[in-house]
């Protein structure tokens, strides 16, 4: 379906220094003097009275610019896009066409991948528990890589690669570097559930392993330190401890590793003011890193990988719902929309918060402080705290909630049997739908009886 929006001409040009609060917007956004926004061209109020709120909308030009922006910034790397931040058919399409990889970390995110026409080669398969079917599914389609997250799992991938043929794997490794916007989001360190330890010489002892198994080809070694890094620091660090690692293989196995993927975890601003990482100051580090590290071991600079997930589609996605009802409550103003925890869980899981504006309509009524709850029969089910919005907002208003595009939809529940909201693409004026909304038949069909 696609419908064509345009941005009214009238619309003022946004000043670069934010007065109109759309600094962690898609770079296309515009407001509009009705008070509504323009995203891709696309105007947000339009497309929640034409496909329903809640509603995600996902500005693929942004998105396109962000892979570009990466690959520019890293010319000989490979970069890997982390599925689990969101995807769809279209945003696998997308970011092939753009000449990115993949990261999966499931049969079902691999087969959504190859059915849609991904180079199986380009595809990265991680995974701390592999099940049965992802592995048969990784080694059937061909993957590229697949990440080895812990020592059982050598022998399970040895017996289904098919005679004849290598497997090629990395070993995650767990460098002990601590970094990431959220304890449970950090995983540079041994006291989390993934990858093997360099610290207790689990990694040394599983790399020693993969050695032994002939259908198994070890190209690399792997890590991913957490989510939400804002600084570059941690992962200068990381090489550093990543080369060390490398070279102590070299030495006791007289294999120079030729690849080296040091994951993504790279941070985007949820709300003016909040800090992203610095794409060119990361490259800029991390590849000096090494080429010093390297030359200083005297090893051969392996191909490096990242895998950016959050940054490449974080900012890109807006969410819109609409306001069911205004409640005032001792000091607290509660303003609740008809999503929440279950399109969005990152608040109750995180404790984040986001920057809601209120759009579709124009309001002279001065801000206030209110909280921004969901439908959910949670107390916790709050979607930004303390925020100002007009003093008239009310029931039928619209709220758009920027930097949506990564680990909403990708997480979203079936909780209270809401359904989950359809994503659309906003591009040069027209929308399209790409997922659509899950409807109370798609739940009920599943449920098959007494
Ligand atoms: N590579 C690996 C192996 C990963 O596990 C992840 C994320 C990434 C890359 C991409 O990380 P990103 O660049 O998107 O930060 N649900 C949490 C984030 C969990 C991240 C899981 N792994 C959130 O909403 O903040």
């Amino acid at each position: 379906m696609s419908i064509s929006l345009s941005p009214d001409p009238a619309a003022p040009a946004r000043p670069p220094d934010d007065t109109e609060g759309l600094s962690v917007w898609p770079s296309s956004a515009l407001p509009t003097t009705d008070g509504d926004v323009t995203v891709g061209g696309v105007s947000l109020a339009g497309t929640a009275d034409r496909f329903g709120t809640p509603v995600y909308i996902l500005d693929e030009d942004e998105v396109r610019d962000r892979c570009r922006a990466y690959r520019a910034a890293f010319p000989d790397a490979d970069v890997v896009y982390a599925a689990k931040a969101f995807l769809c058919r279209a945003v696998a399409h997308w970011v092939m066409e753009e000449g990115l990889g993949l990261d999966v970390c499931s049969a079902g995110e691999l087969a959504l991948a190859v059915t849609t026409g991904f180079p199986p080669e380009r595809i990265v398969m991680h995974g701390n528990a592999k099940s049965p079917e992802d592995l048969l599914t990784a080694v059937r389609v061909g993957v590229g890589r697949i990440v080895v997250d812990s020592t059982s799992e050598i022998a399970r991938l040895a017996a289904i690669v098919p005679p004849g043929t290598r497997q090629q794997i990395m070993v995650r490794v767990v460098p002990g570097i601590a970094a990431g916007g959220h304890t449970k989001v950090r995983t540079g360190t041994d006291d989390q559930k993934f990858g093997l330890s360099i610290a207790d010489g689990s990694a040394q002892h599983a790399i020693a392993k993969i050695l032994g198994q002939p259908h198994l080809e070890l190209v690399g070694l792997h890590c991913h330190i957490g989510s939400q890094i804002a600084t570059v620091k941690p992962y200068v660090a990381t090489v550093r401890r990543m080369v060390g690692l490398m070279a102590r293989i070299r030495d006791q196995h007289g294999l120079a590793l030729p690849q080296l993927d040091i994951g993504g975890g790279h941070a985007i601003a949820y709300r003016p003011g909040e800090d992203s990482l610095d794409l060119a100051a990361l490259a800029e580090r991390v590849l000096a890193e090494l080429e010093d590290g390297c030359a200083r071991a005297r090893l051969p600079v392996p191909r490096l990988t990242i895998e950016p997930g959050r940054a490449v589609i974080g900012t890109a996605g807006v969410a819109v719902y609409r306001v069911l009802a205004v409640k005032r409550t001792g000091e607290r103003i509660f303003v609740a929309v008809d999503g929440g925890m279950s399109d969005n869980p990152r608040p109750a899981l995180y404790g984040v918060r986001y920057a809601p504006r209120l759009i579709g309509r124009c309001s002279a009524s001065e801000s206030r402080p209110v909280t921004v709850v969901g439908r959910h029969c949670e107390a916790g089910d709050v979607l930004a705290d303390g925020v100002p919005l007009p003093g008239d907002v009310r029931p039928g208003d619209l709220l758009a909630i920027p930097a949506a595009g990564a680990y909403h939809l990708s997480m979203a529940s079936g909780y209270n049997l809401v359904g989950r909201p359809p994503v659309i693409a906003a591009v040069r004026g027209n929308a399209r739908v790409l997922v659509r909304r899950e409807s109370l038949e798609d739940i009920s069909r599943r449920d098959i009886g007494l």
